[in-house]
C-alpha cells in the first residue's frame, strides 16, 4: 500500500467543496465551546481570578489544607470541624494499596514513566472496587475517597519500587501532604515543606473544563466506573502541552547558554522568531498572570528564604521580565507549571514526580466533575466535519 492512504487535505489539496456546504463551524481544541454546566470552578482569564465552589484561590491556598479543598470540590461545602475531622481520618485510612497493586509495580519497567505507572495502578485498583457507582451512592462515595486517599501511595510506591527500595506504609497520623513527603524518602518532613506541599496541592486541585478533565467527564459520561474515568485522565494530564509542562520548564530554564538579563532576553527573541513554545507560559484561558503562579512565586520565595536561594530561580524571573515586555501584549504570561518545578525541585522532589504531584492534587476535581456529570447525565457525543473523499469504488 502506498504511503498515499496518510494524505491529509492541505491548502494544496483542499476537500471537495460540497463537502463543506451546510456544516458548522469547525472550532479547532474545541476552543471557547461549552460542553457543561459546572457549579465547580470560575475562571475570569482576563482578570486572572480564579474560585473553586465560588471561594477565591487566593483565600483557600492561605486558610484551608488541602483536604478541607477536596471537601469542598466533592460534597459542594467546606467541612466544619467535626465534619474534617472524620474527612481526615476517612482518607488517612483509606491510604494503604492491596498488595496485589504492589505486585503488579514491580513488574513494571524501571526506567518507564511514572505517569503511566499511575495510569496501570490507578486501572489495576479499579478491579478492587467492583459494584454499582452510578446508582449507589455510597459506592461512589467510597470509590472517589479511595483514589484521593490512594494516588499519593501510588506515586511514592512506584518510585521506591523503581530503586529497588520497599514502599514505606503511610501513617495515618499525618496530614496528606506530609503523608505524601514521608512515603516518598521514610522521614516525617519539616513544617514548612509540608505546607508548601498542602498550598501547591490546593493550587492544582480544579481548574474547570482543561483536557484532562474534559477526557474524564467524557469516560464518565459512558457510565464508565470512576478507576477508568480517573484513569483517562491521568493520561490526558501526562502530555507536554498540559500537565508535562511542569517537567520541561527546568529543562528549558537550564538549557538557557548565557542567564544575564540580556542574554535570556537574546534567548527568548530567538525561541520565538522560530515560532518554539516556551513551556510554563501562556494558556487558553489566562490572558494576564495565572493567579496560582503568583502564589507559587511567593512559596518559592519563602521557601528560599529558610532553604536559602535557587540560582534557578533568578533566571526564571529574568525570562519572565523578558517574556513580558515580549509577548506579554499577547496575553502570554507566566502559567501555574512554571514555578512549580522550582518549588517541588527545593523541597528534593524528583523531576519525572512533577506531573504526578499534578495528578495527585488533580483527582479531586476530576471526581468533582465525574459526579456532577453522572448528574443529569448525557453521554459525549461531538460532531466533525467530513472532508474525505465519498462514493468510491473498488478497483478490480
Ligand atoms: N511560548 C511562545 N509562544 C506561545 C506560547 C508559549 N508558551 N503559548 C502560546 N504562544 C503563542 C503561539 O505561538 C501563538 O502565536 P501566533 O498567534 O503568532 O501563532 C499564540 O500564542 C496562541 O497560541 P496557541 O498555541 O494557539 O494557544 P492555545 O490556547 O491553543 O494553547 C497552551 C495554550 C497552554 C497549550 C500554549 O500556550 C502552550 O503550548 N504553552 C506551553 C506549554 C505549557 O506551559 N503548558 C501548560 C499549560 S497550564
Amino acid at each position: 500500500m502506498s504511503a498515499d492512504f496518510l494524505a491529509v487535505p492541505s491548502a494544496s489539496n483542499p476537500p471537495e467543496k460540497e463537502n463543506m456546504a451546510n456544516q458548522p463551524d469547525f472550532v479547532p481544541g474545541l476552543a471557547g465551546i461549552p460542553c457543561a454546566q459546572s457549579r465547580v470552578c470560575f475562571i475570569d482569564g482576563s482578570q486572572g481570578i480564579l474560585q473553586y465552589r465560588g471561594f477565591p484561590i487566593q483565600d483557600l491556598a492561605a486558610s484551608c489544607s488541602f483536604e478541607e479543598t477536596v471537601h469542598l470540590l466533592l460534597f459542594g461545602a467546606l467541612p466544619d470541624a467535626d465534619a474534617l475531622k472524620a474527612f481526615k481520618s476517612e482518607l488517612a485510612e483509606a491510604r494503604a494499596l492491596p498488595d496485589s497493586v504492589i505486585a503488579t509495580l514491580r513488574t513494571l519497567p524501571k526506567d518507564g514513566h511514572p505517569m503511566d505507572a499511575l495510569t496501570v495502578a490507578v486501572s489495576a485498583m479499579g478491579m478492587h472496587f467492583q459494584g454499582d457507582h452510578v446508582k449507589d451512592e455510597a459506592f461512589r462515595r467510597s470509590c472517589a475517597i479511595h483514589l484521593v486517599a490512594k494516588l499519593p501511595t501510588i506515586v511514592t510506591s512506584w518510585h521506591r519500587v523503581r530503586q529497588g527500595l520497599d514502599p514505606v506504609a503511610p501513617r495515618a497520623d499525618l496530614g496528606h501532604a506530609a503523608n505524601f513527603l514521608y512515603m516518598l524518602e521514610g522521614e516525617a518532613p519539616d513544617e514548612l515543606a509540608a505546607e508548601v506541599v498542602d498550598v501547591a496541592l490546593t493550587l492544582h486541585a480544579e481548574h474547570s473544563m482543561n483536557a484532562s478533565t474534559f477526557t474524564g467527564r467524557v469516560t464518565a459520561s459512558t457510565l464508565s466506573d470512576p478507576f477508568a474515568s480517573v484513569a483517562s485522565a491521568i493520561g490526558s494530564l501526562a502530555g507536554p502541552l498540559h500537565g508535562g509542562a511542569n517537567e520541561r520548564v527546568l529543562e528549558t530554564l537550564r538549557a538557557i547558554p548565557d542567564t544575564s538579563a540580556e542574554g535570556v532576553q537574546k534567548w527568548a527573541e530567538e525561541r520565538l522568531a522560530n515560532k518554539d513554545k516556551i513551556m510554563g507560559f501562556g494558556h487558553r484561558v489566562y490572558k494576564v498572570k495565572d493567579p496560582r503562579a503568583t502564589i507559587l512565586q511567593g512559596l518559592a520565595t519563602k521557601m528560599f528564604k529558610k532553604l536559602g536561594p535557587t540560582p534557578i530561580y533568578d533566571v526564571a524571573t529574568r525570562l519572565e521580565t523578558a517574556m513580558e515586555a515580549l509577548v506579554g501584549a499577547k496575553g502570554i504570561y507566566p502559567n501555574v507549571d512554571f514555578y512549580s518545578g522550582i518549588v517541588y525541585e527545593k523541597l528534593g522532589i524528583p523531576t519525572d514526580l512533577f506531573t504526578p504531584v499534578f495528578a495527585i492534587a488533580r483527582v479531586s476535581g476530576w471526581l468533582a466533575h465525574q459526579l456532577e456529570q453522572l448528574d443529569g447525565n448525557r453521554i459525549f457525543r461531538p460532531s466533525q466535519i467530513y472532508i474525505g473523499d465519498r462514493d468510491q469504488k473498488i478497483q478490480a
